[in-house]
């Protein structure tokens, strides 16, 4: 069985089994093992100790002096399947248009639907494996992937079919999510219920049936879809199994929340606009709220009140959003930089946020997000540095110097 032996290092995320999502002020706490080992065997973390119980070395030895063991970043949100990149509409956005303006004019996510379009599934999965490659060596080892660029019948089959090729090569896991409802196709101006009905009542069935998805999203916004039709589509995703990851408060506050606690979802993600009551309705519930800092960062819009959040005893979780509308960027190391530089999270907060409870939020908390006896042994191994609030401080760094994934290093892993 393969074993890779890791010492002279400093392990950090280190944790018993069976914790809880990390609140509050134990999301300040981030346990660090110095001077430590650790050895994985087949795809496991079988051990780990300080120095002075080093086991022999047998098998594959990394003498990572100097640097650090973290647990892989769990991203819990992406829209990492699309057709093309849209640096034009980054050009019209510096020259003065808004994100709501672009996409009132048929751009924006309806525009990444048209190129999604006239793209093979072929190309289409190609592409994504490409970006899913990139990911996988800048330190991410677990992640969702969603639909919502199809925007029809047979475009979001396309890119759920496309995920669940992907989810079969991966070699770390992948959770879908059903984003029929992330704009209102031309097709639809005029019949809104039309649209709904068709995910509703023709898709998911599908969806449930060829297991395409694993959760059930909606863009809840302004000028996208309502709560009323958030309500609506979290029901039917319930009703076939599928839990709730929506997009809500991006631009607005309009009762997204209270809606995604009265169903139960596991996460409400974005929340740049937040406010009292609907922090406390969070604080009532096991909702996760998940910030994804890159967005307001490429929009320059604001960011979420974190500090506020965390103030109010919440698990808060942090993801990419990697998509090429508003985060054309999928590294968790930036997500955690933007959260410390411009949300004020203490590294130890922003790195939990980003490992353990991002594997909450992918309900993989069991496998992943921690350096945990008997988890996958999916880390990277940092290249020399001081501690770990170099991670947000030298912001522009790739820090990630090699990738474990499964107990095997990266090198030897055919991605
Ligand atoms: O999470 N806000 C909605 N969806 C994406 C943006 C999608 C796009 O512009 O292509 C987001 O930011
Ligand atoms: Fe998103």
């Amino acid at each position: 069985m393969n074993e890779i032996l890791i010492k002279n290092t400093t392990l950090v995320q280190v944790r018993e089994p069976n914790i809880s999502i990390l609140k509050g002020e134990s999301l300040r706490k981030l346990p660090i093992l110095e001077n430590a080992w650790i050895r994985c065997q087949g795809d496991r973390i079988l051990d780990f100790g300080t120095m002075d119980s080093c086991p022999s070395d047998d098998g594959q030895v990394i003498d990572a002096k100097g640097r650090f063991v973290f647990p892989s970043w769990c991203d819990s949100h992406t829209h990492l399947v699309f057709a093309a990149y849209r640096e034009q509409e980054f050009v019209q956005r510096i020259s003065g248009m808004s994100y709501a303006e672009i996409a009132a004019k048929g751009g924006g996510i309806l525009n990444s639907a048209r190129r999604l379009r006239a793209m093979s599934e072929d190309e289409l999965f190609e592409a994504a494996h490409q970006r899913l490659e990139q990911l996988i060596k800048s330190g991410t080892g677990a992640i969702e992937i969603k639909s919502g660029y199809g925007l029809s019948a047979e475009g979001e089959l396309k890119m759920l079919r496309v995920i669940k090729r992907l989810k079969a090569v991966s070699p770390i896991p992948i959770k879908a999510s059903f984003l029929g409802a992330h704009a209102l196709p031309a097709a639809y101006k005029e019949d809104r219920k039309g649209y709904m009905d068709l995910l509703i009542n023709e898709l998911l069935p599908v969806i449930a049936e060829e297991q395409l998805a694993d959760y059930i999203d909606i863009f809840c916004e302004k000028g996208f879809f309502s709560v009323a039709e958030a309500e609506r589509m979290m029901e039917a995703g319930n009703k076939h199994g599928l839990r709730a990851k929506i997009h809500t408060n991006q631009f607005n506050s309009m009762g997204g929340i209270e809606a995604a606690v009265a169903h139960k979802a596991l996460s409400v993600d974005h929340l740049e606009v937040v406010n009292e009551a609907e922090i406390s309705a969070l604080a009532n519930s096991d909702v996760i709220p998940t910030l994804l800092p890159s967005a307001p960062f490429f929009l320059q819009d604001h960011y979420p009140p974190a500090r506020q959040l965390i103030e109010a005893g919440l698990p808060l979780c942090l993801a990419s959003d990697f998509n090429p509308g508003t985060s054309p960027s999928g590294k968790m190391a930036f997500v955690v930089a933007l959260a410390c530089i411009k949300m004020k999270m203490l590294p130890e907060e922003a790195i939990n946020a980003a490992t353990f409870n991002g594997a909450a939020a992918l309900e993989l908390e069991n496998d992943f997000g921690s350096i945990t006896k008997g988890k996958k042994a999916n880390l990277f191994i940092t290249k020399p540095m001081p501690s770990i609030a170099y991670i947000p401080y030298g912001f522009t760094e790739e820090i990630v110097d090699q990738v474990v994934i499964n107990g095997q290093l990266l090198s030897k892993l055919s991605v």
